[in-house]
């Protein structure tokens, strides 16, 4: 039997080495893209995905405070959390392909079915491989600060959203694209300013790659999200803000960037009225 993507998915999700978790993920996209995979498949999913022993995953309220700005220790602390951050992306690509599989148009069988067509699965694809090459960036990153992925503690809230997700294909698309990568969207150029500063234009230049990637994934969430509205004849606007009420905790965090939202698809007057004051 041909490996299918969802068998990738599966092989991907369940390997608990980062390294490798990131290089079978760049491995697996190149053979989607060179036509030697080009089943879809179906595949049973762990519920959670493999994970190393180190880092030791703690409660988002215990996670140590990060100390003083442009000191190595604040800085290793950062790159470590995004590393985190990066390592759950690229599950959650994985997963969102494989878990809603049975909307692939090779397995759809009728007509009046909501279908996902093959642009689908290369812009999560495209999306998984950003990812483990930010990962892996990341981590050659900590390298040079004598720090490595797994080092420190990290917090255990990231796949919380893939499973309060996991039945509804928009609702994970309205929270982890539409949310949590919007956010980050709204968080890095910050970042990348305080490294600026600090004269380390090596770790600023790596950020903006980062940033520049996660508009393209914020655009596949928002674009493949008006897909299902518009198949649904649903209101994109108020569809989104009611699935964010229901599915995401909390408000939405100000200030926004709204360029870089605004490049993504995302709309001012769709996330703004979220926002706490
Ligand atoms: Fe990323
Ligand atoms: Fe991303």
């Amino acid at each position: 039997m041909p490996m299918t993507l969802s068998d990738a998915a599966y092989d991907v999700l369940t390997t608990a080495s980062p390294i490798e978790k990131a290089n079978l993920t760049r491995e697996h996209v190149k053979n989607w893209r060179a036509g030697t995979i080009d089943l879809i498949g179906h595949v049973d999913l762990p519920d959670r995905p493999a994970r190393p022993d180190k880092p030791e995953l703690l409660h988002p309220s215990n996670m140590p405070k990060r100390g003083k700005a442009g000191s190595d220790k604040t800085k290793i602390a950062l790159l470590h959390a995004l590393a985190h951050i990066e390592l759950n992306a690229i599950d959650l690509a994985w997963d969102i392909m494989a878990r809603f599989a049975h909307y692939a148009w090779q397995n759809v069988t009728s007509d009046n079915e909501f279908t996902l067509p093959k642009p689908f699965f290369d812009d999560w694809c495209k999306v998984a491989d950003d990812e483990a090459k930010h990962f892996l960036m990341l981590s050659g990153r900590l390298k040079d600060f004598n720090a490595a992925y797994g080092d420190l503690p990290a917090h255990d809230g990231l796949w919380e959203s893939a499973e309060r997700t996991a039945e509804d294909f928009a609702a994970r698309l309205a929270i982890v694209p539409m949310v949590l990568e919007a956010r980050g969207l709204d968080v890095t150029p910050g970042l990348i300013d305080q490294m600026k500063k600090q004269g380390d234009h090596n770790t600023a230049e790596l950020f903006q790659i980062i940033h520049d990637d996660e508009i393209t994934h914020v655009k596949a969430g928002t674009d493949w999200y008006d897909a299902w509205c518009k198949f649904y004849g649903k209101d994109i606007e108020t569809t989104w803000q009611d699935m964010v009420q229901v599915y995401f905790n909390g408000k939405l965090k100000r200030p926004f960037n709204d360029h870089s939202r605004q490049k993504a698809g995302m709309l001012k007057h769709w996330y703004d009225p979220l926002a706490e004051l």
